[in-house]
C-alpha cells in the first residue's frame, strides 16, 4: 500500500485526491501551514479508511526546513513512494505590477520552494532507485498572458526543471510526472467567478489518481486543456499578443 507526502495538505485538489488514497487505505504525512486544517483533514481521511495519517504545519517557504520534514515523513510512514507537491497561492496580477517588492513572494512559493523541496527528495529517491514525484504546476505556464505571467511564469520555471528531471531520471527506477490543470473550483479561484470552464476538485482528483496509476509523464486535466493549450502556444506572436485573454 501507498506511503504518501503532501505538500499542501488542505489545498483545494490535494484534499481530493487524499479522500481517493484514503479509501485505498493509504498512509499519508500530511505538510501544510495550518495545524488546525491539517487536524480537520487528518480526522476525515482517517474515517475514509487512510492507515494513517500524519501532519506537520510548516511554512514551505522556509528552505532550511524541508530537509527535516522529508525525514520525519520518511521514519512516520517507514519509508515512501509518492511526494505530491500541491501548494501554491495565485497572486494579484495588478498589484505586482506597481509593486515589484511583492514579486519575490510568488517566485518563492510557486518556483523555489517547490524545485528545492522536490530537488531534495529525488536524493533520498535516488538511493532507493525507486518512487515518484508528482507535481502540481498550470496551464498557466505555458504561456504568457497579461492576465496572470507572474504566476505563470513561476510556473513555467517548474515545468522545465520537471522537464529535465525527467529527462535525467529517464533510465532510472524514478518517476517524475507534472500535472497541469485548467481552472479548478478551488479556494484559491473563488475571486474569479464561475468560470465556463472551470473544473471540479473532483474530476481534476480523478484524472491525478488515473494518470500517476498509469505512469503518464504530463497530466493535463481536465483532458481538453491540452488541446485548448497546444492551438494557443501555436498562434502566431501577432495575433496572441490581440487577444483578451
Ligand atoms: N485552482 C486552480 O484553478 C488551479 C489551476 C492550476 C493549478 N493550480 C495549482 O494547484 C495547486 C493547489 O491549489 P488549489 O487550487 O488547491 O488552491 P488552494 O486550495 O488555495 O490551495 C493552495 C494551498 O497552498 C498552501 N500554501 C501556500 N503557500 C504556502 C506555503 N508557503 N507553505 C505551505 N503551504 C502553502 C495554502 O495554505 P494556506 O491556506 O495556509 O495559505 C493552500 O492550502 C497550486 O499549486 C495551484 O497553483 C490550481
Amino acid at each position: 500500500m501507498k506511503r504518501i507526502l503532501v505538500l499542501g495538505g488542505y489545498s483545494g485538489i490535494a484534499q481530493k485526491v487524499e479522500e481517493k488514497w484514503a479509501r485505498q487505505g493509504a498512509s499519508l504525512y500530511l505538510v501544510g501551514r495550518s495545524q488546525a486544517k491539517l487536524e480537520i483533514v487528518r480526522n476525515h481521511l482517517l474515517v475514509l479508511g487512510a492507515k494513517e495519517v500524519y501532519i506537520e504545519s510548516a511554512d514551505l517557504n522556509n528552505l532550511n526546513a524541508h530537509k527535516s520534514i522529508l525525514q520525519r515523513a520518511v521514519a512516520s510512514l517507514n519509508g515512501l513512494d509518492l511526494l505530491f507537491v500541491c501548494y501554491g497561492i495565485l497572486p494579484d496580477q495588478k498589484m505586482l505590477e506597481k509593486e515589484p517588492e511583492k514579486i519575490v513572494e510568488n517566485y518563492n512559493t510557486n518556483a523555489i520552494s517547490v524545485i528545492h523541496f522536490v530537488t531534495t527528495s529525488v536524493n533520498y529517491f535516488e538511493s532507493r532507485n525507486a518512487g515518484t514525484i508528482a507535481v502540481v504546476t498550470s496551464v498557466a505556464g505555458e504561456r504568457g498572458r497579461k492576465s496572470n505571467y507572474f504566476y505563470g511564469s513561476a510556473k513555467a520555471c517548474v515545468d522545465v526543471y520537471l522537464e529535465g528531471l525527467r529527462h535525467r531520471l529517464f533510465h532510472s527506477g524514478l518517476k517524475v510526472i507534472t500535472i497541469k490543470p485548467g481552472v479548478v473550483d478551488t479556494p484559491m479561484t473563488k475571486e474569479l467567478g464561475k468560470k465556463i470552464l472551470i473544473a471540479s476538485p473532483e474530476r481534476v482528483a480523478e484524472d491525478i489518481i488515473r494518470g500517476i496509476e498509469n505512469g503518464k509523464h504530463i497530466i493535463y486535466t481536465p483532458w481538453y486543456w491540452k488541446y485548448i493549450m497546444g492551438v494557443i502556444k501555436l498562434l502566431p506572436e501577432r495575433l496572441f499578443s490581440k487577444l483578451e485573454i
